[in-house]
């Protein structure tokens, strides 16, 4: 048998509850803050990404779906949303829109990684950005919605853990510092980490290598290397989190795996299994980085697998079967069907689809948790009336065969 990809999922009926909960709660918190949805394709020019995650990257050395199509032309399939959504943003010229725009996606994403516990090699993003303002306000917008957003669908067991990587300006002193830490052990770093201390050497900082790892213990520190303008936002963004009460931690080791970063970086890290469960922060230059203008931007995405594998059994919003309509004979399936389609503007009912026995039938609704059945046959029909049966307490009520009546006795009558 042909099996799926490794690395990829299966969504089945019995776990679809979750997955539309956790997207609808976004929709709705998101949409409440002004964010509007938007669509992106799922495969971009390669260049895209090298130069908006930038080609120093883990994603991008190592973990792109990339070909080259008919035409020789290098596709990526995305590996994140944030590159595409500022791609769709100044190629649809949306900075005349008012500013700051605010954007929402579900989308899914495409990493070659190593298989594991919450790491699959295509996964969903729920994402939020905001484009065309500077203001540590809008970090604190963001962060204060992802904190409710996780609290609504249940997940309580999170820290926020924030750090600031500082501009162009900052790094290239503290660059200067972390060179001169490595010093003499170069040699003793892997191939990628060598390879990434002219370009890029704060990409060493996120080496998975547990030797490089080790190797890094004791660097210095980008906060302690922060310009002013970057100290304040920081500061300001702080004092903004403790008046609003969210609870976080100073966590100067992030530096997150996409090199557009500046200034805040967050994450929400889940207490149960140690991984992150939604992850952002502000990109001032990737807007100018694809000619797009001097347009400062914040964001974060979640990781919705890992999201649906935290929300408690108990936030799911059931949808039973309301009323199941028996036929004794297949002639009055399409009555049944009449019935229920009418039915259907007020409750979800199922009828005989499938040349079933009576009995089939009643078993069949059993299986499906029907609240109620009714059973059509020739007397029904004759008399057109009917009884409304309640599954659990087994009693009946009596009315006519007609929709009203029916929809009037499931929902309004005190016997059942
Ligand atoms: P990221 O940290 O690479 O950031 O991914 C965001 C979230 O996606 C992670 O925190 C995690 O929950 C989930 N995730 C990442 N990789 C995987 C995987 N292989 N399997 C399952 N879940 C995964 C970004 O992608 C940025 N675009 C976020 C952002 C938006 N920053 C600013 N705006």
């Amino acid at each position: 048998m042909i099996q799926k990809p490794k690395g990829t999922k299966d969504v089945l009926p019995d776990e679809i509850d979750k997955w539309q909960f956790v997207e609808s709660t976004a929709a709705g918190v998101f949409e409440n803050y002004g964010f509007s949805e938007m669509r992106v394709p799922t495969f971009e020019y390669t260049e895209l990404f090298e130069r908006g995650v930038g080609d120093t990257t883990d994603v991008v050395q190592k973990e792109m779906y990339t070909f080259n199509d008919k035409g020789g032309r290098s596709i990526t399939l995305r590996p994140e949303g944030t590159a595409g959504i500022v791609r769709a943003f100044i190629e649809n010229g949306l900075a005349s829109k008012p500013s700051p725009l605010k954007i929402r996606y579900t989308m899914p994403m495409f990493r070659y990684e190593n298989v594991q516990k919450g790491r699959y090699r295509e996964f969903n993003q729920i994402g939020a950005e905001i484009i065309g303002t500077s203001s540590y306000l809008a970090d604190v917008e963001l962060i204060s919605m992802a904190d409710k957003y996780l609290k609504e669908i249940g997940i309580e067991n999170v820290i926020l853990n924030i750090n600031s990587i500082g501009c162009p300006e900052c790094r290239k002193n503290y660059q200067e510092a972390f060179k001169k830490f490595i010093g003499n052990n170069f040699e003793y770093y892997c191939d990628t980490c060598k390879s990434r201390f002219e370009k890029n050497p704060m990409r060493i900082l996120d080496c998975k290598e547990k030797k490089c790892k080790e190797l890094n213990q004791g660097a210095p520190v980008i906060l302690d290397y922060l310009c002013e303008e970057c100290k304040t936002h920081f500061e300001n963004l702080k004092s903004a989190l403790n008046e609003l009460k969210i609870k976080y931690k100073v966590d100067s080791s992030i530096v997150r795996g996409l090199d557009y970063y500046t200034k805040t970086v967050f994450e929400f890290v889940s207490t149960e299994d140690g991984l992150t469960v939604l992850g952002g922060g502000r990109y001032d230059g990737l807007v100018n980085e694809f000619g797009g203008g001097n347009v400062p931007a914040v964001g974060f995405a979640a990781g919705e697998e890992r999201l649906i594998s935290l929300v408690p059994n108990k936030f799911l919003v059931k949808y039973p079967l309301d009323l199941f309509i028996v036929t004794m004979n297949d002639k009055y399936n399409l009555k049944a069907m009449e019935i229920a389609n009418s039915l259907r503007d007020f409750m979800l009912v199922q009828t005989n689809i499938a040349d079933r026995s009576f009995n089939a039938q009643m078993k069949y609704a059993n299986k499906l948790g029907a609240e109620y059945v009714i059973v059509i046959g020739e007397d029904e029909i004759k008399k057109n009336m009917c009884k409304v049966k309640n599954m659990e307490s087994g009693e009946e009520v009596e009315c006519k065969l007609d929709p009203d009546e029916i929809e009037n006795v499931i929902c309004c009558n005190d016997e059942f």
